[in-house]
């Protein structure tokens, strides 16, 4: 992605050596004169707690090394979704998280966060932060690979990108309800859901992490009778569990790189920071 996103900015790609001491410590050298540069460091947040210590690290040692501007692309951008806290005594994360990397950046970019009780990335990021949309590229990629779409999101959540690659497809679009019982257990209901005759249905959601949510919809489906589903989520984070949904044929963007990966965001991403990096 880094390689990518340089070449389509006109950019140079710069090193950034990160090994560690035998006590588990991070060193971390780059080895380019970051001097009057705008460094963006590209860091997909998938699995992050072994990348947020060395991310933040050289954030602050490209400002050391004099770096004009040290801008995040975060393809996927991790603890959005712990944004109230449920139960008493929950650290609300995503405000924490967002506060460390408020401090460690000037700006940042991402792709379809997980925005459900905020609106907007402005209420918890102190940085310009901008949410980048995959929904005009998942739309091309249905365009060319399915006929006669009929979009379906497996929850209210997903009701907001759903909606939109509906009517870029020009598609018509439902939405299940979702009953989150644990991590790897949901239960979901069609209510009056109805497929129209010939249409394949496409589930889309925003994230597939143990694949629950996918395969609950995908189960729901199918004593409908209609053709089977394609299921298409903007990032894969494929945690454990999550096979059966890849042997579904799961298709992913490339947020996060994996087996599911094949709608690619370089060009949405490298339009989306072209201003930040003059
Ligand atoms: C929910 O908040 C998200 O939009 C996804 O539906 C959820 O993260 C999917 O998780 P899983 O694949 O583990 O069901």
């Amino acid at each position: 992605m880094a390689l990518r996103l340089a070449a389509l900015c006109g950019g140079d790609t710069g090193v950034l050596m990160i090994s560690a001491f035998p006590d588990g410590e991070f060193h971390l050298r780059f080895r380019d004169d970051l001097t009057g540069r705008c460094v963006v460091l590209i860091c997909t947040l998938a699995r992050p707690n072994d990348k947020i210590v060395p991310l933040l690290f050289a954030a602050d040692a490209a400002r050391q090394l004099g770096a004009r501007k040290v801008g995040l692309v975060a393809p996927y951008l991790c603890y959005m979704r712990q944004d109230r806290s449920f139960k008493p005594g929950e650290a609300v994360t995503s405000r924490s998280f967002a506060a460390l990397l408020s401090r460690a950046c000037d700006w940042l970019v991402t792709v379809d966060p997980h925005l459900h009780r905020y609106k907007s990335l402005s209420e918890i990021y102190a940085i310009p932060a901008r949410a980048l949309h995959a929904g005009p590229a998942i739309a091309a990629w249905i365009g060319a690979h399915v006929t006669r779409p009929f979009l379906i999101g497996p929850d209210a959540e997903s009701r907001q990108w759903v909606g939109a690659v509906a009517g870029a497809c020009g598609a018509g679009f439902a939405v299940l309800s979702k009953q989150r019982l644990g991590d790897r257990d949901v239960t979901s209901s069609l209510g009056d859901l109805r497929i129209p005759d010939g249409a394949t249905p496409v589930l889309l959601d925003d994230i597939v992490s143990t694949g629950a949510t996918m395969a609950e919809a995908i189960r729901l489906l199918g004593p409908l009778g209609a053709l089977p589903p394609v299921a298409i989520a903007v990032h894969g984070l494929l945690s454990d569990g999550a096979q059966p949904i890849l042997d579904a044929g799961l298709v992913t963007t490339n947020t996060v790189p994996g087996p599911a990966a094949a709608i690619d965001i370089s060009g949405l991403i490298a339009a989306g920071i072209a201003d930040l990096v003059t």
